[in-house]
């Protein structure tokens, strides 16, 4: 196809000028347009007048036929090649004949084909789009290049339908157009990283020609994440006595930001106890809590740790938890007995079941770990007795005889049930009071007392002894003589008794010729309340002496007589 412009214009016979067009990468051979023709030369006197083409440019582009003026395609023509981007491009050529001598300028326009599409300098365009940009901030493209001019230059650009953006194409002053990134939708690092569209630039030939790029917008991250721990409350069991540095719990919060908007720091909460923060530690990088100090069951049960979690991020908001320490027990501690009431003594008398000490036991321990079974041990008269929780008594189980055992130890043992077993004892010392119930008892059933006649009114002669096994006034004895008669006369004519000794004395000079024997009671009595009395009988035999005249011999019996006599006092 061939347009064919011819302008003719000839001035004073010395320069005319013709004008042709031929379009852009026209093959060889095509005929641009006949100069001799067209310039209204003869065929015939062509080669006579000597007609020649002087080209203005050295490009070997065009060429004419000298013998019939036919001016034609030589070589293809790229008009983006010689002309760059100027908006009109043209070749010049003149031609000359003599005779008379006539010079005439040739123009020949190439005409732009849309030969080149649109194109961008990179195939992949990157913009970096923070997540906290609003809707309505423009980002500006690079633009693409489309050598070609006039209407078969660059006229649009377009983007692949999408949610986040639309392109707003503008025209510079010069006329080259580009385009804009309109945010039309806030962005979400967090839920897409980034986002790839076509982007096309559309140049206004027919049929237009398109050329595309990548367009990768890339989302900043804006710390718009709080970090988010995996549980709002965590369990944990912990034994108690466990050794510091022993885990706790590893907590893992999770914050989707990156970079320093997604690095956590872990803290312990402002309002948590002062004494958590002594029992535990928390590593602010790892989350790791551990254990600290010593972690006692019997003083807590349950510890509650909050902790805080926090990015490096600019105005970074805490996020928190609560982690419940529930403390196992260890059988750390052995029962306690406390006696609360102790009777210092108990009579002997005392009814089986008599209360004699009251205490308690207790076991600060858990379970197992803190039940008690208590027990008094040895054989003693006593046993213990529930009362109530752990209270017990101690009472008496059987007689008690302060003339066998005076006082007892008694020992109770408490015992819990943890493995192991830990035990506790203590003793108490119990005196057991006397009471009256011995009576004294004499040394003999009956005394026989050997008394010489004659003998000094008021002389000693013999003792009685009673014993009582009790003490105090119980085993205070006192001696008396039980009234009776002798010969017609009070008993206590012819002796006396020492109240406190039981010495025996006579009150008169016995005459054997009167009287040779005589017996009387006597009485032991202690002084407890009531009072105990034993009697016992004493034989007094009058021993002879030969005080007499007639004539005889007996003073051998009475020799012997005053030997037994005289062993009696003794
Ligand atoms: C924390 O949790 C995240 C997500 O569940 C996991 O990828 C990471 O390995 C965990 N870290 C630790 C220390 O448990
Ligand atoms: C001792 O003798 C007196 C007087 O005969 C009598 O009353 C008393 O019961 C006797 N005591 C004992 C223990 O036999």
């Amino acid at each position: 196809m061939i347009v064919l412009l011819v302008v003719l214009c000839i001035t004073d016979g010395v320069l005319a000028q013709i004008r042709y067009s031929v379009p852009e990468e026209a093959d060889h051979g095509i005929l641009v347009g006949n100069i001799a023709e067209d310039l209204g030369l003869d065929l015939t006197k062509l080669a006579s007048r000597r007609f020649q083409v002087v080209p203005s440019s050295r490009t070997p582009y065009l060429e004419v036929n000298l013998e019939n003026g036919v001016l034609f395609v030589n070589e293809k023509i790229d008009r983006e090649q010689i002309c760059k981007q100027s908006a009109s491009c043209q070749l010049n050529m003149e031609v000359f004949l003599e005779n008379p001598l006539e010079l005439f300028r040739v123009e020949i326009e190439v005409v732009d084909i849309n030969d080149n599409p649109p194109s961008f300098p990179e195939t992949d365009i990157t913009v970096e789009i923070s997540e906290s940009a609003v809707p309505g901030t423009r980002f500006p493209l690079e633009s693409a290049f489309d050598p070609d001019v006039g209407s078969n230059a660059l006229r649009t650009y377009d983007i692949t339908t999408n949610n986040y953006f639309y392109l707003d194409v503008q025209t510079q002053t010069d006329g080259n157009k580009f385009a804009e990134l309109v945010l039309e939708k806030p962005l979400d690092r967090e839920q897409q990283a980034a986002h790839r569209y076509v982007l096309t630039a559309v140049d206004g030939g027919q049929p237009p020609r398109t050329g595309t790029a990548l367009l990768v917008v890339k989302v900043l991250d804006s710390n718009d994440n709080v970090p988010v721990f995996d549980q709002p409350v965590y369990t944990v069991s912990l034994s108690e006595n466990a050794p510091v540095g022993m885990l706790v719990i590893q907590l893992n919060a999770t914050d989707m930001d990156e970079g320093l908007n997604g690095e956590i720091v872990y803290s312990f909460s402002n309002h948590i106890s002062n004494r958590v923060k002594d029992l535990f530690s928390i590593d602010p990088r790892t989350g790791r809590i551990e254990v600290r100090g010593e972690v006692d069951f019997e003083e807590s049960s349950l510890y509650q740790i909050f902790v805080q979690a926090k990015d490096l991020g600019p105005n970074a908001v805490a996020a928190h938890c609560k982690v419940l320490v529930k403390v196992t027990d260890l059988n750390d501690n052995a029962p306690e007995i406390t006696f609360s009431t102790v009777t210092e003594s108990v009579s002997e008398k005392a009814a089986p079941g008599t209360v004699i000490a009251l205490l308690s036991v207790t076991d600060r321990d858990a379970e197992e770990n803190g039940q008690i079974h208590v027990e008094i041990i040895g054989d003693v008269p006593f046993k213990l007795k529930t009362s109530f929780r752990n209270y017990f008594t101690i009472v008496t189980d059987g007689p008690l005889n302060r003339e066998q055992a005076d006082s007892y130890s008694i020992t109770v043992v408490a015992r819990d049930k943890g493995t192991p077993s830990l035990a506790t004892s203590k003793s108490i010392r119990v005196q057991v009071s006397d009471e009256n119930d011995n009576a004294p008892t004499f040394t003999q059933p009956i005394y026989d007392v050997y008394v010489t006649e004659n003998n000094v009114p008021g002389a000693y002669i013999h003792a009685v002894t009673a014993l009582d096994p009790d003490i105090g006034l119980n085993a205070l004895i006192s001696y008396s003589i039980l009234e009776c008669d002798i010969q017609g006369m009070s008993v206590k004519t012819y002796v006396s008794i020492n109240e406190e000794t039981g010495y025996l004395y006579a009150l008169r000079s016995f005459d054997y010729e009167q009287l040779k024997d005589f017996t009387f009671m006597v009485q032991a009595k202690d002084a407890g309340t009531p009072e105990l009395s034993t009697n016992s009988t004493v034989k007094v035999i009058i021993v002879d002496q030969n005080d007499n005249a007639p004539p005889g011999a007996g003073s051998l019996g009475e020799e012997r007589h005053s030997q037994r006599a005289s062993a009696a006092h003794r």
